[in-house]
């Protein structure tokens, strides 16, 4: 069961050191659509669309700064992907229109990361632990900076403030999102 394995017991390993089985691929995926707060679709296309513009690209395209957080017999409880280059003149991620009103924030800090945990892992340290080995990565690769966008009331906002990110800016209509950010 895996909400008997110790906290202490899980490790991050890099996504592509990781030997890819359907069912550590079906757990990467369960973790995402379980944490997301979009949870019906109204075709499996566009179910595949989310999965791709949150996940699926970063699996692709920057497979380097994907970890999962793994139990000893080989389970996934948690993933972060991420990308260090600066979104907002990165052709792939042109599709998501805030970035480009953050280009003076992105600027100075834009590596950016996805985390997520399975939640009978939560609260246990393990999201520090992946967003440590990300931060690591990005700074050795030459980010100024990294940066997370959330809902503004999130539960996940505290998260991010222990891990040294404070708000920059306040995006969309009713300025429900919030970049969170922090220099590396
Ligand atoms: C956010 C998350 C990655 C943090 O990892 P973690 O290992 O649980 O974090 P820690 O044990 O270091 O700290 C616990 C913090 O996690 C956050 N958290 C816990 N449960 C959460 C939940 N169900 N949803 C969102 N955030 C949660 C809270 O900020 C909590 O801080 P608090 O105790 O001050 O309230 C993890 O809780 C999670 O996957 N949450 C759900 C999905 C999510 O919000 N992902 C981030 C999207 S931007």
């Amino acid at each position: 069961m895996l909400n008997e394995v110790m906290p202490e017991a899980v490790n991050i390993r890099r996504y592509l050191d990781v030997t890819l089985t359907a069912e550590i691929e079906r757990g990467i995926d369960a973790i995402f659509f379980e944490s997301s707060n979009t949870k019906s679709f109204a075709t499996e296309q566009s179910r595949a669309a989310f999965r791709e513009r949150w996940l699926g690209r970063y699996l692709r395209d920057d497979p380097q700064f994907a970890y999962l957080a793994m139990t000893p017999p080989g389970d996934v409880v948690g993933y972060l992907v991420g990308a260090v280059d600066d979104p907002a003149h990165a052709p792939r991620f042109a599709d998501i229109g805030f970035f480009a009103d953050l280009r003076g924030q992105t600027k100075q800090f834009p590596a950016h990361l996805h985390v997520n945990l399975a939640p009978e892992f939560r609260n246990r340290g393990i999201g520090k632990q992946l967003v440590d080995r990300f931060l690591a990565d990005a700074k050795v690769q030459g980010a100024r900076g990294v940066h997370v966008v959330t809902s503004a009331g999130a539960l996940n906002v505290s998260f991010y403030n222990r891990n040294g990110f404070a708000e920059v800016a306040r995006i969309g209509p009713a300025r429900e999102l919030v970049f969170l950010a922090r220099a590396l």
